[in-house]
């Protein structure tokens, strides 16, 4: 039989299963998600909110509504006998998906043969690439957190290998001081074989040239438009825009921050925001009577949209009425063989957040 597709029987479906299930499952959510989505989520937040909750969850089940990475992360990070869920499967990362792990595991090969350089991960990375970054000696970090983590980094070797947003990287090293000629963005084609070994063996800072083509789409012409149309707004944008952008922006910070940055303005003010467009018009129905609130451009994560209420409502029969085939499988399992050096890398970050 079809499922009901009204979304008010999709939505009390799953707040009946959510009543029916109680403490056997915990909804985590990514501010990105949609609204319909969202307010079914026990907890809310950014990358590193949701990866430190994940260790005090007692439930059996967790469902995350994200993107593959967080949810390969969160399984990382659970429980022995825990089950960790991803309501739509094929929800990934475009930028995680510029870093195949093979190609980072030849590169740092390469990048090692005379000196020490630790690979810090951008948590928008595969597990695979948490497994050969945590070999190499790395860490994760998040947006939340890059500064810190690079400054950590830095002081474990010789240099650092950034991967995958060339442009957190570079913004990060604009926060830490790091001068633009100890900067190399790596050249990976061919696996690697056209690399510049001279610039690589003399960079403090090398990146890996993945970036997120949601926040790739923001430019200067746009805040310079927003601020003539909105005389005395302030900017904020999400670091994964291109250094151009954080440049001419107010302020750059994580999804928690730029929620922090909103509900710390004074009533009347205009805040533009560049960042994934669903946390944009929530923020604008929040503060409606309170602030104007502007994107600096609609834009979209197409995959954080594939989780749509009905593959939450599946993912709770699931747990419900297991092993009825009726419901698709969205379990998240990582390779034992992968998870103890991936874990490594990011219990390093853990550790340093403490
Ligand atoms: P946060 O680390 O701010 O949650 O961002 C994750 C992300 O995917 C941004 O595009
Ligand atoms: Fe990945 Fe960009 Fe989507 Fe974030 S917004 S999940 S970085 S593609």
């Amino acid at each position: 039989m079809l499922p009901n597709l009204d979304p008010a029987v999709i939505a009390a479906r799953i707040e009946e299963l959510r009543r029916q299930l109680g403490s056997r499952v915990t909804i985590l959510g990514h501010h990105y998600q949609d609204d319909s989505v969202i307010k079914h989520v026990d907890i809310r937040g950014d990358s590193l909110e949701l990866a430190r909750k994940v260790e005090d969850i007692e439930s059996e089940n967790i469902v995350f509504c994200g993107v593959y990475f967080m949810a390969e992360s969160a399984a990382l990070l659970a429980r022995p006998g825990q089950k960790v869920y991803l309501p739509e499967m094929s929800a990934n990362c475009v930028m995680a998906q510029m870093a195949p792990a093979d190609y980072v595991e030849t590169v740092l090969e390469k990048c090692n043969r005379h000196r020490k350089v630790i690979p810090l991960t951008y948590v928008n990375s595969s597990v695979a690439v948490k497994g050969v970054a945590g070999k190499f000696g790395g860490a994760v970090c998040t947006s939340a957190n890059a500064e810190k983590m690079m400054r950590w980094a830095l002081g474990q070797g010789d240099a650092v290998l950034f991967l995958p947003d060339k442009n957190l990287g570079w913004n990060t090293a604009d926060l830490l001081g790091i001068p633009e000629s100890e900067r190399h963005l790596l050249t990976i084609r061919k696996n690697g074989a056209e690399m510049d070994m001279d610039a690589v063996n003399n960079a403090r800072l090398l990146l890996w040239p993945g970036c997120c083509a949601i926040h790739a789409r923001f430019n200067v012409r746009q805040v310079e438009s927003r601020r003539k149309e909105n005389p005395g707004c302030r900017v904020v944008v999400h670091p994964e825009s291109s250094p151009a952008v954080v440049a001419k922006a107010d302020a750059a910070g994580s999804t928690s921050y730029i929620i922090k940055y909103v509900e710390a303005a004074k009533k009347g003010d205009t805040i533009v925001i560049g960042t994934e467009i669903n946390l944009v018009e929530r923020l604008m129905e929040q503060y409606k009577d309170t602030l104007k609130i502007v994107p600096l451009l609609e834009s979209e994560c197409s995959h954080m949209d594939r989780t749509k209420p009905l593959n939450l409502q599946m993912a709770l029969e699931s747990i419900a009425d297991p092993g009825n085939p009726a419901w698709p499988s969205c379990i998240v399992t990582v390779d034992p063989v992968v998870a103890a050096n991936a874990k490594l890398c990011l219990d390093r970050m853990l550790k340093e957040m403490q």
